[in-house]
């Protein structure tokens, strides 16, 4: 398990091109090592992060916004096979309530504020806020957030079905490094079918979802972590699963 925490306090942990590139860049090693089962991105108790670096869009011009890197690294971010749990705690605004949402799993402290401001500064979220958004709590939830700017709280948030849990406040890295630790403990191969299996679950109709899921599923059955699953299950102790 991996834990990231943002760090510019200076700006409430706001996205700047060199903090997002910097995530991007983990996210891609941490891909390719295997003693790395999931992340936790955390921030701090003030801040998960205030959005993108508004002092740093200002200098961007239309051909600059038209060429700006952190497409590139949102991109990355979001194709990362394992799986993120965001934990969560302050503002989690515009970018950052946008990274929230790249995130599998969200776990907030009571105190959190997930948000989408840009209509604040006469633009519109940029980071995946209006597709992400409307597909974690509705059309009229994710309608009244953008067009309005107005945050809402973590319970209002859990009850929409953007975070899966809230925690007091100090306790929630501890949940979600707990849930990592959990994860850690699957067979490898599974756990990033499933990732990948949920998340197209959100493009696709039913019927070329099930079809999805079952090759995905039917791919496991070759795995030497799937028959060490059952095995293990047989003789009533604990898997020892490979990654293979
Ligand atoms: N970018 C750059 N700096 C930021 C920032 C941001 N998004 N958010 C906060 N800061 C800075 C402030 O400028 C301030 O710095 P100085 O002390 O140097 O002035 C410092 O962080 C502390 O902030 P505040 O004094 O404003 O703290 P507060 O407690 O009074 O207010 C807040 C907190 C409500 C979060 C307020 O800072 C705020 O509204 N921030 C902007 C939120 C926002 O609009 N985010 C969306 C950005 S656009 C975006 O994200 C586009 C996208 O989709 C990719």
């Amino acid at each position: 398990m991996l834990t990231l925490t943002l760090h510019r306090p200076e700006a409430l942990n706001a996205l700047n091109t060199a903090l997002l590139g910097e995530l991007a860049d983990i996210l891609d090693q941490s891909a390719q090592d295997d003693r790395i089962a999931a992340v936790v991105i955390t921030g701090s108790q003030r801040a998960f992060a205030a959005g993108a670096d508004i002092k740093e869009m200002a200098t961007l011009d239309a051909v600059g916004v038209l060429q700006d890197p952190r497409v590139g690294y949102w991109k990355r971010i979001s194709q990362f096979p394992k799986p993120i749990i965001a934990a969560v705690n302050g503002f989690a605004l515009g970018g950052g309530c946008e990274l929230a949402m790249h995130a599998d799993i969200l776990i907030a402290g009571h105190q959190a504020q997930f948000g989408q401001p840009e209509i604040n500064l006469g633009i519109i979220p940029g980071a995946g806020g209006t597709q992400r958004l409307l597909r974690a709590v509705g059309k009229s939830t994710a309608m009244q957030m953008v067009l309005t700017g107005e945050p809402i709280s973590a319970q209002r948030a859990y009850e929409a079905g953007l975070i899966s849990e809230i925690t007091q406040a100090e306790l929630t890295l501890e949940r979600a490094q707990s849930i990592a630790r959990t994860i850690a403990r699957k067979a490898p191969l599974a756990v990033q079918q499933a990732k990948d299996v949920l998340l197209k679950a959100l493009d696709m109709d039913l019927a070329t979802g099930l079809q999805y899921e079952r090759k995905a599923f039917t791919l496991l059955a070759a795995t030497q972590d799937r028959n060490e699953g059952i095995q293990a299950f047989m003789e009533k102790r604990q898997p020892l699963y490979k990654g293979c």
